[in-house]
Order: structure tokens, then C-alpha cells, then sequence
């Protein structure tokens, strides 16, 4: 069969998406590292870009640990140990030794009887909130979720959906009133922090409101969070959005491959909760989990967020995100308050986005640019995230460059 008909809708579909501003490009590719040196942190170096060496202000290792010497080390001696690929699904051969100790440590890191590891974030939440869906259940999510929530709720079969305007609890308490005696479970879904601003979901609040309500529900509200940004980005002790807020979520999703600096993601909740996933996601049950290298490597990560290193890091992350607010706000940048490294530059223009993105490029300096529709008409940005492996002279060099720039 000839797919000329169907390349050229696609052509179509992907020059539309070039006109609306919607296309990403092309990727660009990294080639090599350079590490920290003379006070300045690690820089990348890119395909077609010579000799040039970048500092990146866009990357999700907000503790600098996927450089970090005893990860590494672990995913060697891991890789060494039991070979690369698991070779198989976990319920067939691939569970190996590091995902099961891996799946203990981050139970015992967030308060939690079990957890379950998935091959990223992204398919964890894919695989758990369906199963919490019945044709008798409300689903409830923030309106700026996540895609994963997003396809989540689309593959599951809810007897309702609503959105509520984010970070609404007032919006929440009216939909949980306006559906009793309509549906016997509520499932309540949201990123813990929103990764395009950096803000957080007060849990206390949601929970408080779901308490509310509950008594209501025959089957109850059930709290579903995922905290891929917060987690060994947020909070003291890197518990991230719980922790932050003083809140809990019944079941609670996160990835390895964004502050864990590895690959990965995962579930943590009560043992029948998990014990009834590994029985029915389709996710888990029909996919190769991480490697097992990938599952030590995260481990270790685990073990130094859980250290007075971790401490250290989590502590130099949060004065270098304050450090970063306020010297935008010297010069004149609009941004968000808060304490996450995420840390918007609020252009609120597009034009005015896609030049500060350039003109940052051609001083070496990596951004992402957000623009309509990925954020809300009026809330385009630059998405600056800070890492630890940043440093005070890194900071001093970006609002330099910043500074340049004709507002
Ligand atoms: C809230 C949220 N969930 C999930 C993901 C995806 O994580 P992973 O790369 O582990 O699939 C992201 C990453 O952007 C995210 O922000």
C-alpha cells in the first residue's frame, strides 16, 4: 500500500503546525560536556555550533545529580553486574535486585507502604488513573495538568469529567457539592507543581476540601497527584509538594528522570493499592520496566537526596532560585513568586519571547520559550529552571546577558 496520500495530510498537518507557531523545530543535539570549572558550572556543546559551549538553564537536574560521580558509578557497577536491557517484563524474568530495593527505598522516602516503578512518569500516570475510573466516578483536574493527565483521563471511562480553573478550590468545593448523589467515587488529579510556572497545588487546601465532601461519596475522594517537578526539587528535605504544602495525596506519581537526574518514573501508596496495580496495568504488566542500571543509579540519587548532601543541594537550590528572582526583578523582568527553580521570565508576548530566546542563544546561554497554545494567551515565557550545578557566577552571567537585551 502506498502512504503517498496520507504523507501529504501529514505534510499539511505539519506545515499547519509551523504556521500557528505550535511546531518545536529541530532538535538540537548535544554532543559533549564540559565540567565545572573556574567557578563557572558544567557547559554542553551542540551539534552544529563548533566549538562553542553552552550553560544550560533548561534542564530537569535540579540537584546536578546525573553528573553526580556515585550515580554514575552505580549505573556502571549495576550495568556490569546484570547486562543492559531487563530482557524481559516484570512479571516474565526482568525483575531484578535494584528495582525491588529501589521500589523499597522511595516507599520509606515518602512515608508510604509500597511503590512501583513504571518507564517514566509519563506511563505511570497512564497506567494508575484509568484504574482508579469506573463508569461511576467524577474525574476532577486543574486546568493546567499535564499532558499525561490529560491522556490518562481520555483513555479511561468516567461516568463525568470537569475541569476546574486552576488552582480554584473554591471551583473544586462547587463541583464536589454538585455532584452528590450523581456518581459514587471522586477522583481528584493534579500536578503537584505545574511545570510551566513552577507553582505548587496547595494539598492542604484540596485536602481539607475533599474532607469536606467526602461523607458524600459512597466510594469516596480519592487524591491523585503527580509531583514529577517537586520531588528532590521542593521542600526541605526534597519531599517535594507534600512536604511544601503540608499536604498528602492518596496516591502519589513521580518520575526519576527529572531532580533523580536518572530515567524513570513511579508510584507510591497503601500495599493494596500497589498490590492491585501490578495485577491490572496495562503499563506495567506489558512494557520493560527501567533497566536494572537505570534502578541502581536512581537508588543511589535516593540515598544522596537523603543525605546531608542532599540537604546541601536542595539548600544552594533554593538560594540560587531566590538569587535569580530577585536579579530579574532588578532588571526590570517580570517573573512569578515562589521558591521552586523554576523560575519564569513572564514576556507575556510572543515576538518578545522567541527574541529573548535567540538573543540569549547567541550568548550561549540555553532557554525555553513557552508560547500560545502550550501556555494561556497573555502567559507566554521563558522557562528558566536553575540546577545546583549552577553557580552564583553562572546567575551573574545570565542576568548580564539578560541585562543586554532591549526590552
Ligand atoms: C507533571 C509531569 N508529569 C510527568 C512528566 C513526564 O515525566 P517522564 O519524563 O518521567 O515521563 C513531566 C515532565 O515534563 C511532568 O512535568
Amino acid at each position: 500500500m502506498s502512504l503517498t496520500k496520507l504523507e501529504a495530510l501529514f505534510a499539511d498537518k505539519l506545515t499547519e503546525l509551523q504556521q500557528q507557531g505550535l511546531s518545536k523545530g529541530h532538535e538540537k543535539i548535544i554532543t559533549g560536556m564540559r565540567s565545572a570549572a573556574n567557578g563557572f558550572g558544567p557547559r554542553y556543546f551542540l551539534e552544529g555550533f563548533g566549538n562553542r559551549a553552552f550553560l544550560r538553564m533548561n534542564s530537569n537536574s535540579y540537584l546536578g545529580l546525573a553528573t553526580h560521580p556515585q550515580v554514575i558509578k552505580a549505573e556502571a557497577d549495576a550495568a556490569e553486574k546484570f547486562g543492559t536491557g531487563p530482557g524481559a517484563v516484570r512479571f516474565i524474568s526482568g525483575t531484578y535486585q535494584p528495582h525491588v530495593e529501589l521500589e523499597q527505598k522511595l516507599a520509606a522516602f515518602h512515608g508510604r507502604e509500597s511503590a512501583m516503578l513504571f518507564s517514566s512518569a509519563y506511563t505511570t500516570m497512564t497506567g494508575v488513573l484509568p484504574q482508579f475510573i469506573s463508569d461511576d466516578t467524577l474525574v476532577v483536574s486543574d486546568a493546567l495538568n499535564h499532558n499525561c493527565i490529560i491522556n490518562a483521563i481520555r483513555l479511561s471511562h468516567p461516568a463525568s469529567k470537569e475541569i476546574y480553573a486552576h488552582a480554584d478550590i473554591n471551583a473544586l468545593d462547587k463541583i464536589l457539592e454538585a455532584y452528590k448523589g450523581r456518581v459514587k467515587r471522586v477522583c481528584l488529579v493534579t500536578d503537584g507543581i505545574f511545570s510551566m510556572r513552577g507553582n505548587y497545588a496547595h494539598l492542604n487546601k484540596l485536602n481539607a476540601c475533599c474532607k469536606r465532601h467526602e461523607d458524600a461519596y459512597e466510594e469516596g475522594i480519592i487524591t491523585i497527584v503527580d509531583d514529577s517537578h517537586g520531588v528532590g526539587a521542593f521542600g526541605r528535605t526534597g519531599r517535594g509538594t507534600e512536604e511544601y504544602s503540608q499536604g498528602r495525596a492518596d496516591v502519589l506519581i513521580a518520575t526519576l528522570g527529572k531532580a533523580f537526574g536518572v530515567n524513570g518514573g513511579y508510584v507510591v501508596a497503601d500495599s493494596a493499592v500497589v498490590a492491585y496495580l501490578r495485577e491490572t496495568s496495562p503499563f506495567y504488566i506489558y512494557s520493560n520496566p527501567i533497566t536494572p542500571a537505570e534502578a541502581s543509579a536512581a537508588s543511589a540519587a535516593l540515598d544522596i537526596v537523603n543525605s546531608d548532601e542532599g540537604l546541601n543541594l536542595l539548600e544552594k537550590l533554593r538560594v540560587y532560585s531566590a538569587y535569580l528572582r530577585v536579579g530579574l526583578k532588578e532588571f526590570g523582568f517580570k517573573t512569578l513568586q515562589g521558591e521552586h527553580p523554576i523560575v519564569p521570565i513572564m514576556t507575556r508576548n510572543t515576538e518578545k519571547t522567541s527574541a529573548l530566546v535567540a538573543h540569549l542563544l547567541d550568548n550561549n546561554i540555553l532557554v525555553t520559550g513557552l508560547n500560545y497554545p502550550v501556555v494561556p494567551q497573555g502567559d507566554q515565557e521563558i522557562r528558566l529552571q536553575v540546577s545546583a550545578e549552577h553557580t552564583k557566577k553562572d546567575l551573574d552571567y545570565l542576568l548580564a546577558k539578560l541585562a543586554e537585551f532591549e526590552q
